[in-house]
C-alpha cells in the first residue's frame, strides 16, 4: 500500500437538506431509515435475512443466511434457490405486464417501447435459443454487444437457464475479447454485426472474428443480432443469426432453478497485477442488493421513468439497467449513443421526450456537457426529474453544484453512489429522502454496510479529516465471491492484510466531523479514465508488448474531463527520438494499445527516454513521473535516482 494519496486537500461545507418537492413522495424517510439502521445493527445477518425474505421470490426458501465457515470466501442463503430472470420478469407479469419494461433509442433516434410481458416473452425465446444450440447450466457465454435492448435479453436469458454469462464492453479490443473468452473458457459469443455510435458504426463481429481467429478454442457458436445490416461475414456452422436461433423458438421456458451461490455472471476488471481479473457474483446475494439499492438510493417507484447512461458492459449496466430495475418493476431508458450526438443536447432531449424522473450518469460526462455550456439543458424541459446520481469517480463539488441547478432545478437531490464491480451494489450513498448531502461526499454506508477507515494496522482512524484505507468490516450479500479461477488472487488482492477480516477496497477515504465519507482516490495502480479503472500494468505490458518497445510506465494525469489521463514514458529499443517527441512514432503506440486493449486505453501523451527513473533497488519512481507529468516542479529527492540525466528527458526538454 502506499501512502501518497492519503491527504486531503478538499474543503467544502455546503450543505443540502431533501428538498420539500422531493420529500413529497420520497419512500423513504429519515425516521424509516433510522429504522433499518437500527436493525442493521442489532442483528445484522438476521436483518439481511428479512430483507432476502420479502424482497426475493425464492423456489426454496433459504434455512441458513450466511456460511462464513470459510472465510474470506463467504456464501450468502446457500441453501436457498431462485432464478434471478423468474425475478425480474415473470414476477411483474401478475401487476405489470402491460408496463413498458424498457424505452429503447437507437443512435439515429428509432424508439421502441417493450412491455415487460414482451420483454418476458423474447427471453424466454431467445433461452430456448440458447439451449437449443448446448448451452447449459454453468457455461459461460460472452456477451459483446451494442447497448441496444437484445443486450438485457441475452443477459436475463442466460440468468434463466443458469448459463454464466461475461459481458465484454463493445469498445474493447479483440485482443482484450480473445483473453476474457479464454479466461472464461465460454462455449459461446453473442454479439450483433455492429452498433451505431455518433453516426458511426462499430464493427462488433469483425472484431469477433479476429479475437476468435488467434485461439478461443472452446466457442462452439456465434450468435449474431442483426442491428446495422452492413456487411460481415459469417462463417457456417459456427455463426447463425440471432433472428434465425429464435425462429420458431417457444416463447415458455420453465426457469432453471439455481442454488443462491450460482455465478450469475462474471465481469473483468482491471487491478493494480497483472491481467484483469474476473469477478464472479453470486445470484441470491447480488440480486437482493441490487434490489435494496433499488429502493434505498433510488427510492424507485412505479411511476418512475429510470435511466440510468452505463453501459452494460460495466457493473453500473449491470445492477442498474439490466437487474436492479427490471427486479423491481420498474421503466428504464436504454440508449445505444453518445451523449453529445447529433448535438450536446441529446441527453437532456432524451429526458424530456421520455419524462425520465431518475437520471443517474457519470461526472466525466457531467463535466464534459458543463462545458458545452448551459443552452442545450435549458432548451429542454427537464421539470419530470426528482432524482440525479452519480457513479465510477469523485465529483467534484463545481460539477456537482452545475448538475444540481442546471439540471436538477435545485429540486432533485443528487445521490453520489460509491460502489465497485467487486461490491456489486451501492455501498456508501445517501438516502435522498432522509440524507443532507454535501457537494463531493457519497455521504454514509447504507444499513447493513460496515464501511470503516482504518490505518495500516486495521485500526479504525476516529479523528476527523484523517485519511487512510477504505475497508469493508462484515461480508455483505452482493460481495463478489472471487475471481475466477483464482481463489489465491481474490485473497491476496481484498483480504491481504487485518488478518483477512476487512475487504481492502483499494481506495484511500477520510469522513468529516459529521461522519460522511469523502473518497480521496486510489491506493493502488490503478487509474480512473472517465469512471474506467485502468491497471497501469496492463497498459504497460501493452507498450511492452509492441516490438519497438524495450521499456514503459504508466502514470495518471489529473484531467478536466476525464478525471485522470494516460500519461506514458516509453524507453525505444532504437533510438530515442530528439526533442523527447514523435509524432509519428506517438501515434503508432497509441493505436497500438487500442488493439492491445481499447481506444479507453490510449495514452494521451508519450514521451521518450533512455531510460526510466528507478531507485537502486531498481523501482520505477512512479511518484517523481507523476509530478513530471503534471508538470510541476520536482522537490523530492532525486539522489536515489540512478541515472539523474534523464530528467530533461522525461520533462520532453530535450
Ligand atoms: C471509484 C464502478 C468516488 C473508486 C461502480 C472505486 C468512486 C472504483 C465512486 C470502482 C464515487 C466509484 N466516488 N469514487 N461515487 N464510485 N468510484 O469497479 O475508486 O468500475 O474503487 O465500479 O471507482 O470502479 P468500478
Amino acid at each position: 500500500m502506499s501512502e501518497n494519496n492519503i491527504q486531503s486537500t478538499l474543503h467544502e461545507d455546503r450543505q443540502f437538506p431533501p428538498s420539500p418537492a422531493f420529500l413529497k413522495t420520497a419512500s423513504l424517510s429519515a425516521d424509516k431509515l433510522a429504522d433499518l439502521y437500527a436493525a442493521a445493527e442489532k442483528d445484522n445477518i438476521g436483518f439481511w435475512a428479512n430483507q432476502a425474505r420479502s424482497e426475493i421470490d425464492w423456489q426454496t426458501p433459504f434455512t441458513q443466511t450466511l456460511d462464513d465457515s470459510n472465510a474470506p470466501f463467504y456464501r450468502w442463503f446457500p441453501d436457498g434457490k431462485l432464478n434471478v430472470s423468474y425475478n425480474c420478469l415473470d414476477r411483474q407479469l401478475e401487476k405489470h405486464a402491460d408496463k413498458t419494461a424498457i424505452i429503447f433509442e437507437g443512435d439515429a433516434g428509432d424508439v421502441a417501447h417493450i412491455t415487460y410481458r414482451e420483454l418476458h416473452s423474447r427471453v424466454c425465446a431467445f433461452a430456448n435459443a440458447l439451449t437449443a444450440q448446448g448451452i447449459a447450466q454453468g457455461d459461460r457465454v460472452i456477451i459483446y454487444m451494442p447497448m441496444i435492448a437484445e443486450a438485457v435479453v441475452a443477459m436475463q436469458a442466460c440468468a434463466r437457464i443458469g448459463a454464466i454469462h461475461s459481458v465484454v464492453f463493445g469498445g474493447f479490443s479483440a485482443s482484450s475479447l480473445k483473453d476474457r473468452i479464454e479466461d472464461t473458457r465460454a462455449k459461446m459469443v453473442i454479439t450483433a454485426d455492429g452498433g451505431h455510435r455518433g453516426g458511426r458504426v462499430v464493427e462488433l463481429k469483425a472484431t469477433t472474428d479476429s479475437a476468435l481467429e488467434s485461439g478461443c478454442k472452446s466457442i462452439e457458436s456465434v450468435i449474431v443480432f442483426k442491428r446495422t445490416g452492413h456487411n460481415i461475414s459469417m462463417q457456417a456452422g459456427r455463426d447463425i443469426w440471432w433472428q434465425d436461433a429464435v425462429e420458431g423458438q417457444s416463447h415458455v421456458c420453465e426457469p432453471v432453478w439455481v442454488d443462491a451461490t450460482h455465478p450469475l455472471f462474471l465481469l473483468y476488471t482491471s487491478g493494480s497485477t497483472g491481467k484483469p481479473k474476473g469477478i464472479q457474483h453470486s445470484s441470491g446475494g447480488y440480486l437482493l442488493n441490487a434490489i435494496t439499492t433499488m429502493r434505498w438510493v433510488f427510492d424507485i417507484q412505479d411511476t418512475d421513468v429510470f435511466w440510468c447512461t452505463a453501459d452494460v458492459g460495466w457493473i453500473t449496466g449491470h445492477s442498474y439497467v439490466a437487474y436492479g430495475p427490471l427486479a423491481t418493476g420498474a421503466t428504464i431508458v436504454i440508449f445505444e449513443g453518445v451523449p453529445t450526438y447529433p448535438d450536446a443536447g441529446r441527453f437532456w432531449e432524451m429526458c424530456e421526450r421520455h419524462s425520465v424522473t431518475i437520471f443517474y450518469t457519470a461526472p466525466t460526462a457531467i463535466r464534459a456537457l458543463i462545458k458545452q455550456g448551459d443552452d442545450f439543458p435549458n432548451k429542454h424541459d427537464l421539470s419530470k426529474l426528482r432524482l440525479l446520481g452519480t457513479v465510477g469517480e469523485p465529483i467534484n463539488p463545481e460539477a456537482w453544484i452545475w448538475y444540481h441547478k442546471v439540471i436538477g432545478g435545485e429540486r432533485c437531490p443528487i445521490v453520489d453512489t460509491w460502489w465497485q464491480t467487486e461490491t456489486g451494489a451501492h455501498m456508501i450513498a445517501p438516502v435522498p429522502g432522509a440524507t443532507t448531502t454535501k457537494p463531493g461526499s457519497c455521504t454514509r454506508a447504507l444499513p447493513g454496510i460496515d464501511a470503516a477507515i482504518v490505518n495500516q494496522e486495521g485500526e479504525e482512524i476516529t479523528t476527523a479529516n484523517e485519511g487512510g484505507y477504505l475497508v469493508i468490516r462484515q461480508p455483505w450479500p452482493s460481495m463478489l465471491q472471487t475471481v475466477w479461477g483464482d481463489d489465491q488472487r481474490y485473497q491476496d488482492s481484498y483480504w491481504p492484510y487485518f488478518d483477512g477480516k476487512y475487504y481492502l477496497a483499494g481506495d484511500s477515504a477520510r469522513r468529516d466531523e459529521d461522519g460522511f465519507f469523502w473518497i480521496m482516490g486510489r491506493i493502488d495502480d490503478v487509474l480512473n479514465v472517465s469512471g474506467h479503472r485502468l491497471g497501469t500494468m496492463e497498459i504497460e505490458s501493452a507498450l511492452v508488448a509492441n516490438p519497438l518497445v524495450a521499456e514503459a510506465a504508466i502514470v495518471g494525469k489529473p484531467h478536466d474531463i476525464k478525471g485522470e489521463s494516460v500519461f506514458a514514458y516509453v524507453v525505444l529499443k532504437g533510438e530515442r527520438p530528439t526533442g523527447g517527441i514523435d509524432d509519428e512514432l506517438t501515434q503508432t503506440l497509441r493505436a497500438w494499445v487500442g488493439e492491445q486493449i481499447g481506444a479507453i486505453a490510449k495514452p494521451d501523451e508519450i514521451r521518450y527516454a533512455d531510460n526510466l527513473p528507478k531507485t537502486r533497488s531498481g523501482k520505477i519512481m512512479r511518484r517523481l513521473l507523476r509530478t513530471i507529468a503534471k508538470g510541476e516542479e520536482i522537490t523530492s529527492d532525486t539522489s536515489t535516482l540512478e541515472n539523474e540525466s534523464i530528467l530533461p528527458q522525461l520533462q520532453g526538454r530535450t
